[in-house]
């Protein structure tokens, strides 16, 4: 497959090594010193393009490269209240997107799991629920993709909760995401229910970039030749059924 990245920051290298490891050509690496580079890229030459950058420049990357025709992966973080946007472009060029707010398969695995502990803690109203996260000090949003989505899968699950606040003291309807930043850390979340009598903490612990870069590969694998929007449960399924 040919691969255009974009976005050569920790997450692009990582990325174009994995991509390497996969047997794909790398055809484009576009970053701000030659983002102009984005305008003549054409579906001839790159099958699927990955982009992680900044919050502030996704809608425009992602929307620049789905107008001409190529479809996109998408691991940028903080900007997805314009995801309606982007869903009029898929359409409106026939191509296809992917996103994820974490691309480790592990971490996926971990949202399934916690979803199904919230299931299960919507009987029980004398446990509370609420999430930690960590990451490294450079980054931007807070709190992260991540924990917003394990908040958001909980909250589905558990009728007491109605909504999520990135600060302690909260109502009992809302489900507080405590965010921390601290160096080199790649990324820690847990959902902690405590009880009256004990508390059940599930943990994930990302140990390096690796496994973010290696789900971003597999969902560019897997988005290559479709139309429309998927995320990894669409891939984790597909793995699932094999
Ligand atoms: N979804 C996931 O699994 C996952 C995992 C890790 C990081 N992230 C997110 O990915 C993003 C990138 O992370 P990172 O650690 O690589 O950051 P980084 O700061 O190391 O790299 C970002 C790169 O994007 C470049 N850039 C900024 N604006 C650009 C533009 N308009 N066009 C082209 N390039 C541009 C910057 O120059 C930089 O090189 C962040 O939003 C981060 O939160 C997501």
């Amino acid at each position: 497959m040919n691969i255009g990245i974009i976005g050569y920051g920790r997450m692009g290298k990582t990325i174009e090594g994995i991509c390497k490891e996969r047997g794909h050509n790398v055809e484009a690496i576009i970053d701000l010193d030659n983002h102009d580079k984005i305008y003549n890229l054409s579906p001839e030459e790159i099958d699927v393009a990955i982009e992680f950058t900044q919050p502030q420049s996704a809608f425009e990357n992602i929307t620049t490269i789905l107008s001409r025709g190529i479809p996109v992966v998408s691991g940028t973080t903080g900007w997805i209240e314009q995801m309606d946007a982007v869903k009029l472009f898929v359409e409106q060029y026939d191509t296809g997107f992917f996103y994820a707010p974490n691309y480790s398969i592990g971490v996926n695995l971990f949202f399934a799991i916690a979803e199904y502990a919230g299931r299960l803690m919507n009987k029980f109203p004398e446990f509370d629920i609420h999430i930690e996260e960590i990451h490294h000090v450079h980054k931007l949003d807070s709190p992260s993709g991540t924990a917003i989505h394990l908040a958001q899968g909980l909250i589905d699950r558990i009728q007491r909760k109605k909504s999520w606040i990135n600060e302690p003291g909260s109502h009992p309807e809302e489900l507080e995401i405590l965010s921390d930043r601290q160096p080199n850390v790649p990324g820690i979340h847990s959902a902690i229910f405590t009880g009256p009598h004990d508390i059940i903490e599930l943990k994930h612990t990302a140990s390096s970039r690796l496994g973010f870069a290696t789900g971003a590969v597999l969902a560019a694998e897997f988005l290559h030749g479709k139309k429309g929007i998927y995320n990894m449960k669409n891939l984790l399924d597909a793995i699932y059924a094999t």
